[in-house]
Parts: C-alpha cells; structure tokens; sequence
C-alpha cells in the first residue's frame, strides 16, 4: 500500500526513534552512549551526524502549538515546554550535548553555558539574593572569587569560607557562623582547589549541611572541572550541582571555551529560566565541537591519566625536583583518606616545585620542546606555567604563600602525547636549569 509521502513523491518520513539506554538488561556505559544518544538521523535528512542548526528561531506548526508553547515557557501550563522557539533558550545541538553531558555523572539533566565562568554566573545569580551568605571551600578558582567577593559583594550578598581540606567539625562550624549571618542559599565548593590540588570531603560538606539545615537545606554546588567527569562524581558523594569548565577536559583541544552544569531537574529548571533571561547558553558551533570531544574523552583522559603517572614517577626522582603535588602520591592522612573516598584517578594537571627559585622555573619552561608555555588544562597537548609570574601574579604575596604558590612551582597539564617522549622533553628541560 503506498502511503502519502510516496504518493507525493518524497521519501517516507520516519518518526523520532526512543533512547536506547541499554541492550540485553545491561545498562550501556556513558562511552558507548557518546556515539548516539540524543540524536535521531531521521529529523535530520538521515544524517549520521547531528547537523550544526545556524537558526535563530524556530518555526511552530501552527498559532495553537505556539500559544500551547508559550503557556508552558511561562508556566501557564504544568509541564514545561516541548519543542524549541529560540536560539537563546536552547537548540538542537546544546540540547544533545546536555542530554549526553548528563550520562557521565547519572545525573538526571546537563545545561550548557557558553564558558565555565558563564555557567557559575548563572548558578549564582539563580540562587543568591542580596543579603544572603554564601559559605565556599577556600581557594576557588580566582574568577570565581572575584564574582563571590567583589562582585556579588555589591549586591550585598556577604561570605564564609573553609580551607578546602576542612573536617566536618569545621565546616559545621563555618555554616554556624553563616547561619548567624544571613541566610545561607549556597554552598560553593571547588575540589580539586585551583591550584592547590587540596581536594574537599564532599561527604562531610554534605553531613554538615544535613545536621544544620534539616529543613530548606542550601544546594551543594561543586566545580568539577580538574577530576571531571571520568575521576570524580560528586553527585555520588552528596552534592546537588556539578560544574564544569567544558573548555579543559571535556572540549579537551583547546579549541573552544565552554561551561556546563549537572544535577537534579529542581535544580536546573530554575537555572534555566535565569539562563533564558540572560543568555549565558552555549552557541551551536561549540556544541557540535563538544559532541565531538565527547565521543573521545574516556580515552583522551585515561590516556592523559596514565601519562601524567609516568610523568610523576620520573619527576619524583630527579635530582633537580624539589616535590610533586600529584594526587596519585597521597598515601596517608586526611587528602588521602578524601582521595580514596572521593576520586576515582588523580587526573593529569599536578604542581611541579623545582628547587631553586623564579630563575630554575622559567630556565625549565624556556627548555621545553614538546610541552607548550600556557596556561589552561585538559587539552590533548601538554601544557605548563608558572602560576606565581602568571594565573596568579596578582594575588598578594602573604595568600600566596599559604597556598603554596612559590616562585619554584610549575603546573603541568599532561596531554596524550607519547609518555616517554615527554619524559625526553621534561628531563632535557631539567638539564638545561
Ligand atoms: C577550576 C576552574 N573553574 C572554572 C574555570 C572557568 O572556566 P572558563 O575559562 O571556561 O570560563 C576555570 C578556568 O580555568 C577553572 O580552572
């Protein structure tokens, strides 16, 4: 029997397939699921691949489906909207890079920002009021806390916070004070620290919370940017939010700036709302990119992984070192006891202390053949900077000191060169100090 479409002589349309999530009973891994989910060939012409949808708006059926998608934009109508009206509020690429970023972490739903910085904005401006406490782990990275600090600080929202590594004795103690304070709407946490490595028990930020907020307990939010999405998930551990600067491991070329953030759909529907409003979404183009950089990252990370553990292993006997902040090295006390509770690999960026002083660290970068002078993390090339003469020149010299920020460290962000190649880089370097 011929249907319509061959009587008018095109082709048949077909409707959108499910999700296939798993196969045989067995529930399919994130990796596997990069390849597909989210994407239909047959809403786009058949196409293996999602297109890049340049479009500002999109065109409704008819003037019922478009009142009918106004009513659930504006909550007039329960449910939420289907279907997409406007670029700014969300497109056919962000919405698969958001429905695949979610897989990583189990989380329920992804929204995606257009940087990583774009993305915390929007976490702030979605939660906090004026005169409201924010309590964090201390430090963050640095843009983060100029947000917190100076600029949110003019709205009159005030802070509190913990060293990264504090115990859950002290975290209570830190919400006490808060709580004395204001209305505390938020918990900030970045683990690893930028760029102190210290990581943050995520369980007991949780258990603090639990025991002074037993009711309208604030979200735990957490940057997941260094460990992400491969060596921790903090949703397992008791945060709400994930973050993520998608720039570094997850867009991992070094080609595109972008942010993203996971978590529950209570969550997200009112970060989305803010992001509608302000129009912090990522653009098509840099979506495509991350759908890309998605189908690689379990072997781009393992990869870096293992690379960054050779790396150590030489670092740590060398002569010219001085330490190796590295994560894979912690073996006793409490990072150690966060690390196995916490992280599922010590990552691929770690802090290289030369001995000597500003003239052995630049001596070693100015050496390097394969590794490039920069600064950034996660790409597939291997990366290194001098934090104290850079990312961090103006920090005041007391903090940066406490944070360990010497004129003889090096970060190094490993890619997934061959290892023994850059160990060849790396020990020429040394030689040259
Ligand atoms: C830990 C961390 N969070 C957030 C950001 C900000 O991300 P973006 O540069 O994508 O805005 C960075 C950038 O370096 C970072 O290292």
């Amino acid at each position: 029997m011929e249907d319509e479409a061959t009587l008018s002589g095109g082709s048949p349309r077909r409707s959108p397939k499910a999700h296939v999530r798993e196969v045989g009973g067995r529930k399919l891994k994130a990796s596997t699921l990069m390849m597909g989910h989210g994407f239909d060939p047959a809403l786009s012409e058949g196409a293996l691949k999602p297109p890049i949808f340049l479009t500002s708006t999109f065109v409704f059926e008819n003037a019922a489906a478009g009142k009918r998608h106004f009513e659930g934009v504006t909550g007039k109508r329960p449910g939420g909207s289907e279907g997409l009206d406007y670029s700014r509020f969300n497109g056919p690429n962000q919405e698969i890079l958001e429905d695949r970023l979610a897989l990583w972490e189990d989380a329920e739903e992804a929204l995606s920002f257009s940087s990583g910085m774009s993305a915390i904005a929007t976490l702030l401006l979605t939660f906090v009021q004026p005169g409201d406490v924010i309590v964090h782990s201390g430090p963050l990275y640095a843009a983060t806390e100029t947000l917190i600090a100076r600029i949110l600080g003019k709205f009159g929202v005030t802070w509190l916070d913990f060293p990264a590594g504090a115990t859950r004795d002290e975290i209570e103690s830190v919400l006490e004070q808060a709580k004395a304070q204001g209305r505390v709407s938020l918990i900030y946490l970045e683990s690893p620290a930028n760029p102190t490595n210290a990581l943050v028990d995520v369980q007991a930020v949780a258990a603090a919370r639990a025991s002074l907020f037993p009711e309208n307990p604030p979200p735990i939010a957490i940057d997941n940017t260094f460990l992400g999405p491969l060596w921790a998930k903090p949703l397992d551990h008791g945060a709400d939010l994930s973050i993520y600067s998608l720039t570094k491991y997850a867009g991992g070329h070094s080609d595109l700036v972008a942010g993203g953030v996971v978590g529950a759909k209570r969550f997200l529907d009112p970060m989305r709302a803010m992001r509608n409003t302000i129009g912090t979404i990522t653009d098509p183009h840099t979506a495509w990119m991350l759908l890309r950089s998605l189908e690689t990252l379990e072997l781009r990370m393992t990869r870096a992984g293992e690379n960054a553990a050779k790396v150590c292993a030489f670092f740590r006997d060398h002569p010219k070192v001085e330490s190796v902040g590295y994560l894979g090295f912690l073996n006793e006390g409490r990072q150690a006891d966060i690390y196995r509770r916490n992280c599922l690999g010590a990552g691929s960026t770690f802090s290289l202390y030369l001995k000597g002083g500003e003239r052995e660290s630049f001596a070693f970068l100015d050496s390097l053949k394969i590794a490039k002078l920069a600064v950034s993390l996660g790409g597939t090339e291997t990366l290194a900077s001098a934090p104290a003469a850079m990312t961090h020149l103006s920090v005041p010299d007391a903090r940066k000191q406490a944070m360990g920020i010497t004129d003889n460290l090096v970060r190094i962000s490993i890619g997934v060169e061959d290892a023994d190649d850059l160990i060849a880089d790396f020990d020429t370097a040394l030689n040259a100090v």
